[in-house]
C-alpha cells in the first residue's frame, strides 16, 4: 500500500495510522532522505497523511546497528515512530536474514530491538510486526519476551505462523489473547494489535473477542473494501459499488510521484482482483479492461463503464470492450 491509496483510505475515515511497506536495510548502510521521502512522501507533512493520519514507517533487516542508525534517520525525517518487520514470509527476503526467518533467532530479535530503542526517543513509538513463530504458534511467547524485554512499546501480531502462509483456516487470534495475557501476569503492560483476516466488521468484532485486543489492524480487507475501517469504527456503511469506482477514477489524480504510463492501468487490475472479495461487480468490470495497458486508456474505459452502469448500457459498454 503506497502514499497514494493510504491517502484515499484514511480519507474515508476510522485510521489511526498506517504503517509503510517495508524499507529494506542491510550492509550498514544509511540509506539517504530522498529513499524515505519516495516510500513516504508525507514525510513533508509532518509524516501525516493528507487528512491527518500519522504514518509509521517499517524497517526490514537484521543488523542491530544498520537498523538503529536508518531508524534514527526515519526519526529525525519524521516518521511517527518506527516499526520492525519480523513477519514477512517471501523467501527471497528471508534468505538475506529479513522478515519472519527473525522469528527463529529471539536473541537477535533482541539486540536488534536494543539497538533501535536506543536511537528511538521515548516519546516516539518503537513497534514490532510478528507472526506467531515460524511453524509452531507456541514460540509467540518467547519472542514476545524478547521485543518486551528489548524496551518496544507496540506488538503487532499477525495470527498465523510462517508456515500457516495466508491460509483462511490457519488464523489463531486465541494465541495473541495468551500472549496478552501473559504479559498482564508479568505486570508489563504493553500495547498489542491483532491482525488477520478481518475482512468485514463482523471478522472485527470476532478477532476482538478472542484476541481480547481493542486494537486492530488491516491488511487486505482495506483493499476489498475501502471504507473497512470506517465500517469497523461504526462511522460509515459499506460503500456502494458506484462509489468505489468513482474512488478508482479519483486514484489516477494521487499516482505514485515519477510513476510510468502504465502505472495506474496495473494498479487498478491490482486492485479490482483484491476487491472481488466483497464486491463480486469487480469481475464485471475487469474482465472487459484486463488487456487495457496505458493510463489514459484506463481511465476512458472506466468513466465509460461508470455511465454505462448508471445509464443501464452496460451491454453497450461490453460490446466495446470485448
Ligand atoms: C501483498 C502483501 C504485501 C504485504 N506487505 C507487508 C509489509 O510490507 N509489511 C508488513 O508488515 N506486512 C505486510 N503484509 C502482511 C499484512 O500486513 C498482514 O499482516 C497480512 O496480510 C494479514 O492481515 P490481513 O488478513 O488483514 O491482510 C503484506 C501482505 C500482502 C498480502
Amino acid at each position: 500500500m503506497d502514499h497514494s491509496v493510504r491517502d484515499l483510505l484514511t480519507n474515508l475515515g476510522g485510521y489511526d495510522l498506517c504503517i509503510t511497506e517495508f524499507l529494506r536495510v542491510s550492509n550498514q548502510q544509511l540509506l539517504p532522505p530522498r529513499t524515505f521521502y519516495q516510500l513516504a512522501p508525507e514525510l513533508d507533512n509532518k509524516g501525516l497523511t493528507p487528512c491527518g493520519v500519522p504514518i509509521r514507517i517499517q524497517l526490514l533487516g537484521s543488523q542491530p546497528e544498520t537498523l538503529a542508525m536508518n531508524a534514527q534517520r526515519a526519526i529525525e525525517l519524521g516518521s511517527h515512530g518506527i516499526d520492525l518487520n519480523l513477519g514477512c514470509p517471501a523467501k527471497t527476503v528471508n534468505k538475506s536474514k529479513g522478515g519472519a526467518v527473525l522469528l527463529k533467532e529471539p536473541q537477535l530479535i533482541s539486540n536488534a530491538v536494543s539497538a533501535m530503542r536506543e536511537v528511538v526517543p521515548l516519546d516516539k513509538t518503537l513497534s514490532v510486526k510478528i507472526r506467531l513463530g515460524w511453524d509452531d504458534p507456541s514460540c509467540v511467547h518467547e519472542i514476545v519476551d524478547a521485543i518486551v524485554q528489548a524496551g518496544a512499546d507496540e506488538i503487532t501480531i499477525h495470527a498465523r505462523t510462517k508456515e500457516d502462509g495466508y491460509k483462511a483456516e490457519a488464523i489463531k487470534w486465541h494465541y495473541i489473547a495468551e500472549a496478552r495475557q501473559k504479559l498482564v501476569e508479568q505486570g508489563k503492560p504493553l500495547s498489542i494489535i491483532a491482525n488477520g483476516e478481518i475482512w468485514t466488521k463482523d471478522d472485527a468484532i470476532a478477532c476482538r473477542k478472542v484476541s481480547n485486543c481493542d486494537d486492530i489492524m488491516i491488511g487486505r480487507g482495506a483493499l476489498a473494501t475501502p471504507n473497512l475501517a470506517a465500517i469497523v469504527a461504526g462511522i460509515s456503511e459499506k460503500m456502494s459499488w458506484i462509489d468505489v469506482v468513482i474512488m478508482i477514477l479519483d486514484y489516477r489524480k494521487v499516482q505514485v510521484i515519477g510513476s510510468k504510463g502504465h502505472h495506474y492501468s496495473s494498479r487498478v487490475k491490482q486492485w479490482l482482483t483484491q476487491m472481488r472479495q466483497a464486491y463480486p461487480e469487480a469481475n464485471e468490470l475487469f474482465f472487459p479492461i484486463r488487456r487495457i495497458k496505458t493510463s489514459e486508456d484506463m481511465q476512458q474505459a472506466i468513466e465509460r463503464y461508470l455511465d454505462a452502469k448508471i445509464n443501464n448500457k452496460l451491454t453497450q459498454w461490453q460490446q466495446l470492450y470485448s
